[in-house]
């Protein structure tokens, strides 16, 4: 007589596993669960531990430089926080069609050019398919293999065969592993053939990319858990319809995460910019209403970038407070702060607020640029854009705060033409000479920049 097989519910969202079904998983999400069956063997754990493992004291623990591979591709490097760290799990996720098997397969290529053996294992596609891209964005190289397969034993099986000094897994939600009888995708799957994948990296050293695909509202598919699995986090994104794509870190074990990489979608693959603030400002007009240049702080690199604002006369009920590119707690934060401090009425407008570019950035260096956006539209006044850009954060009592890198910014500004730049006096005080061709307005409040804005 066969026992009976156990079962478990697994959340499809953050991996809460119990033992009878719930409405409403514990990290809040409704009709996540759902039925997985546990192996004979019970929870395929897999163990970290390997025979040789013992003790040591720190002192003896050989630390100094990670050992990285130069991926080829300079803007991926960096993200990564100077190239790519031997052993470490990379976790790159995206919308379907946004470039990640490209970008990947554009670093395998130099990889194998110049490393040696990496293996790219396809669930999404076939052998023909990678191909025809590799023909297309020159990306053939003798050490590249290609492995159609979602057996995750029979990868592994080739992994260990191959032994290949990267390894790019795409996608990890075609793998499956015959332990258990859930769908390719599910939790325990991913859970599991990720667990595999991630104990072979560690043993041997090799550095692997787990390429993920995202849902519409930019969670990972299902499984959370992978991100805390791997030691780095990337996303790749951008709009489809635009060529500009960005790579950014959300968690690194090996480097910081403000580092962001940009590329352009081309026929021939993605390419790097030489100048990335000409790329975000490309297609800016003169002097448009609601139009405001800015400057942030990505990584190590200041960036200029446009901001533009609509407000419009409301129609029914609440006005609407919506935001592309900017936090919208932030936007009602600077619109409250506007209203109270220069006597404006926003509640009968929708407001609308994008930074161009599909860019998020980091920090509140574009503050100002926000509220001298919005106060443009609304008032139908013109911001001279490509004279003057705007930098500063905007504090509740409506004074101008001080931001890092403002004299960095500044020079960027300066080397892009502008011929302005309005800073909070914080920032200015330290700022000794003007740069040539560069005037500093600085300002001490929102009211003060308002006043000048309107006479420039
Ligand atoms: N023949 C082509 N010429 C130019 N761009 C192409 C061509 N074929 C595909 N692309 C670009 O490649 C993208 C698909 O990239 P891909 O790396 O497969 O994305 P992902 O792996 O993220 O789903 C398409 O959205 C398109 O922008
Ligand atoms: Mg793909
Ligand atoms: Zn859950």
């Amino acid at each position: 007589m066969s026992k009976k097989q156990k079962t478990i519910f697994v959340c499809q969202e953050c991996g809460y596993e119990s033992a009878k079904w719930m409405g409403q998983c514990i990290c809040g999400q409704w009709n996540t669960m759902v039925e997985e069956k546990l192996p004979e063997n019970g929870l395929n754990k897999t163990s970290v531990i390997n025979s040789e493992s013992k003790p040591i004291p720190i002192q003896e623990v050989q630390s100094g430089i990670h050992s990285r591979l130069d991926t080829g591709i300079n803007e991926l490097n960096r993200v990564l926080g100077g190239g790519l760290v031997k052993g470490s799990v990379t976790l790159i996720s995206g919308e379907p069609g946004i470039g990640k098997s490209t970008l990947i397969l554009q670093a395998a290529s130099a990889i194998a050019e110049n490393n040696g053996k990496v293996l790219y294992v396809t669930g999404e596609e076939s052998e023909e398919q990678i191909k025809i891209r590799a023909d297309r964005i020159h990306a053939v190289s003798e050490n590249l293999y290609l492995l159609s397969e979602t057996d995750i034993d029979r990868v592994m099986h080739f992994v260990r065969n191959i032994e290949p000094v990267f390894l790019i897994i795409d996608s990890i939600q075609t793998l499956y592993s015959q332990n258990l009888t859930s769908a390719p995708g599910t939790v325990s799957q991913v859970r599991d053939c990720a667990n595999e994948i991630v104990r072979e990296a560690k043993i041997k050293n090799i550095p692997v990319f787990i390429i993920a695909h995202v849902t519409k509202s930019g969670d990972l598919a299902g499984p959370r858990i992978l991100e805390h699995m791997v030691d780095t986090v990337l996303n790749f994104n951008g709009e489809r319809s635009q060529e500009l794509r960005i790579l950014r870190s959300y968690k690194n074990r090996f480097g910081t995460t403000s580092e962001i990489g940009a590329f352009e979608m081309k026929e021939s693959g993605l390419t790097q910019f030489d100048n990335l603030s000409k790329s975000f400002l490309d297609g800016l007009e003169k002097e448009a209403e609601g139009a405001v240049v800015t400057c942030s702080y990505e990584g190590t690199r200041p960036l200029l970038l446009e901001v533009q604002a609509l407000a419009v006369p409301a129609n029914i009920g609440f006005a609407r407070r919506t935001s592309i590119g900017i936090d919208n707690g932030r936007l009602n934060m600077i619109i409250a702060v506007l209203e109270k401090k220069t006597g404006l009425s926003l509640i009968n407008h929708d407001i609308y607020v994008n930074i161009v570019g599909g860019i998020k950035p980091d920090g509140t260096a574009t503050d100002l640029a926000v509220a001298l956006a919005v106060y443009s539209s609304y008032k139908g006044i013109r911001i001279p854009s490509d004279r003057i850009a705007v930098l500063g954060e905007i504090g509740l009592t409506g004074e101008l705060r001080p931001v890092p890198n403002a004299e960095r910014m500044m020079k960027e500004a300066s080397k892009m033409g502008f011929r302005i730049v309005m800073m909070p006096e914080k920032n200015s005080k330290k700022i000794n000479e003007n740069t040539e061709n560069t005037k500093i307005i600085s300002v001490g409040t929102l009211y003060e920049a308002i006043q000048t804005i309107e006479i420039i």
